[in-house]
């Protein structure tokens, strides 16, 4: 879908989408259909009830006197309290129903709204911004899809008075949907398309934006050390990965640094998992996908920010070669690792991840993303992701960040009283609580070993990697949840001015 802006003009053709603010007064484009067609909008909005307010929706088809095949008027809401995120839904409002409509065309009017804050350019780039993420699919391999439920449009057209500063908002918006939909991309592969190493070649491609990429392979890993990540690897026929990622946007500043859980396939290991859903565990690679799609977003915009990306990749599988219940492994930080339960994996991974980037960049601070725990879900849902964070600033900021993109998170505590059921009776720590409680934040708990006393934030995101139902921006499927949560706070406070 080819996304353009354009001067605002009723079109004799194709499909046109009105955003309409509640009780507010009409938009210029409405004018020229009230001048066109007598009456047509009040009769049509009277007698479906629809005044505007946010989430209503009303599809005229083919209406009496105008060239268009479809009229679509979307409520807005109250006009004072139009922000980026209404936008954003209203352009993924717009877009959904056209998608595979069988039109080719589709216009969005978008006039400057009595009342909202918000100016007419600005809102057409979130418009077109929400639009576009809205539009996602991963469709490669359905081979015989009907002709009538593909994809039909090919241009969505945002009409805006000022259309150059529409551009100019659009662009970094473009950058960040480039992220979020490689993130998409690399979560939706199934796992016998992306396993360690060629995950790690997808993050290679991102040389090609200026972002210097390093892979280690278990030669590598073994020489330093990570007997915990590796742990993991062991059972699969495919080698672990650890993948290295470095933009540097400014100069010799200290970075900052995302680190990922990149579990390409979670079967659970000799602890292994039911089979009911455990295709599910393709996408327990999402944190790393996260931290591959932000540093894609991040070069793409040219960020003036130095950001490291690590991702540690492995596959947990069952063999004869796999880690056994009750192994002692030695992590790269020099703690040994009762592995109690082989499921209980991604922490294991990020414990050598994150020692690393430490030791190796003495980042500012370190925020890392896993899909560690189901019981992160049972707590919170699909609606928002758990954090957990040593640092005030950090969390607050990460809180606010999600505030504004709609990627919501929800602060856990990681009172040092949780750390106690990780005593191992024959090395320093185990890698599973006693008992069943509170398994977020043990598994939080767990990973503070590591960080060496580092800032540090924590976002479970096992609840939020995956939708099974549409929501505003984001197809049913991979979310790439973090990306652009993560980009906010880089953007908003630590990008040189
Ligand atoms: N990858 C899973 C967590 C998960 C569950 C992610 C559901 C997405 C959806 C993780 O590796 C895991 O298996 N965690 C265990 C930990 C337990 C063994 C302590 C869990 O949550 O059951
Ligand atoms: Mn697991
Ligand atoms: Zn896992």
């Amino acid at each position: 879908m080819k996304i353009e802006f354009a001067a605002s003009s009723l079109p004799n053709s194709g499909a046109l989408v009105l955003g309409i603010a509640e009780g507010g007064k009409l938009p210029g484009v409405a004018r020229a259909i009230e001048k066109a067609s007598p009456g047509l909008l009040k009769r049509a909005m009277d007698s479906s009830r629809f005044e505007g307010k946010k989430g209503q929706s009303l599809m005229l088809v083919a209406p009496a006197g105008l060239g268009l095949s479809r009229l679509l008027l979307l409520g807005l809401g109250k006009a004072d309290e139009i922000d980026s995120l209404v936008a954003e839904s209203f352009g993924g409002a717009a877009i959904a129903p056209l998608l595979a409509s069988g039109e080719t065309q589709v216009r969005i009017a978008v006039d400057r709204i009595e009342g909202s804050p918000f100016g007419p350019p600005r809102f057409a780039a979130h418009a077109a911004y929400g639009a576009l993420l809205r539009s996602y699919r991963f469709d490669k391999y359905r081979t015989k899809e009907k002709a009538e439920e593909k994809p039909s449009v090919k241009t969505l057209s945002v009409m805006v008075g000022n259309v150059e500063a529409a551009k100019r908002a659009f662009a970094p918006l473009e950058a960040i949907a480039g992220g979020v939909f490689l993130t998409r991309d690399l979560a939706s592969e199934p796992a016998n398309v992306i396993y360690p190493e060629s995950l790690a070649a997808e993050a290679k491609k991102l040389s090609r934006l200026g972002v210097k990429v390093e892979v280690l392979g278990v030669p590598e890993m073994t020489k330093l050390g990570m007997g915990a990540l590796l742990g993991v690897g062991q059972g699969s026929a495919r080698e672990s990965r650890l993948v290295v990622m470095q933009w540097k946007g400014a100069g010799d500043a200290q970075p900052i640094a995302f680190v990922g859980k990149g579990v390409t396939f979670d079967t659970g290991g000799i602890s292994i998992k039911p089979a009911a859903g455990m295709e599910d565990m393709k996408w327990d690679m999402g944190g790393a996908a996260v931290v591959m799609g932000l540093l894609k977003a991040l070069a793409a915009r040219k960020a003036k920010v130095n950001v490291v990306g690590v991702a540690g990749l492995v596959e947990n599988m069952p063999s004869g070669t796999a880690q056994r219940p009750g192994d002692v492994v030695k992590s790269y930080s020099g703690q040994t690792i009762e592995v109690i339960n082989t499921d209980a994996e991604g922490r294991l991974v990020l414990a050598d991840a994150i020692w690393y980037t430490n030791g190796r960049f003495k980042p500012k601070w370190i925020v890392d993303l896993a899909t560690l725990t189901g019981a992160i879900i049972i707590a919170l849902g699909e609606h928002r992701a758990g954090l957990f964070s040593n640092d005030e600033t950090l969390a607050e900021r990460i809180l606010a960040a999600g505030q504004r993109v709609g990627e919501l998170v929800w602060r856990m505590p990681i009172d040092e009283v949780y750390d106690k059921a990780l005593a191992s009776e024959i090395a320093d720590v185990k890698n599973v609580s006693d008992g069943r409680g509170a398994g977020s934040i043990t598994a939080a708990k767990f990973i503070q070993r590591f960080i060496d006393g580092a800032k540090w934030a924590h976002l479970d995101i096992a609840g939020v990697t995956w939708t099974k139902k549409d929501g505003p921006v984001t197809p049913k499927g991979a979310t790439a949840f973090g990306v652009r949560l993560l980009e906010s706070l880089v953007a908003a406070h630590y990008e040189k001015k």
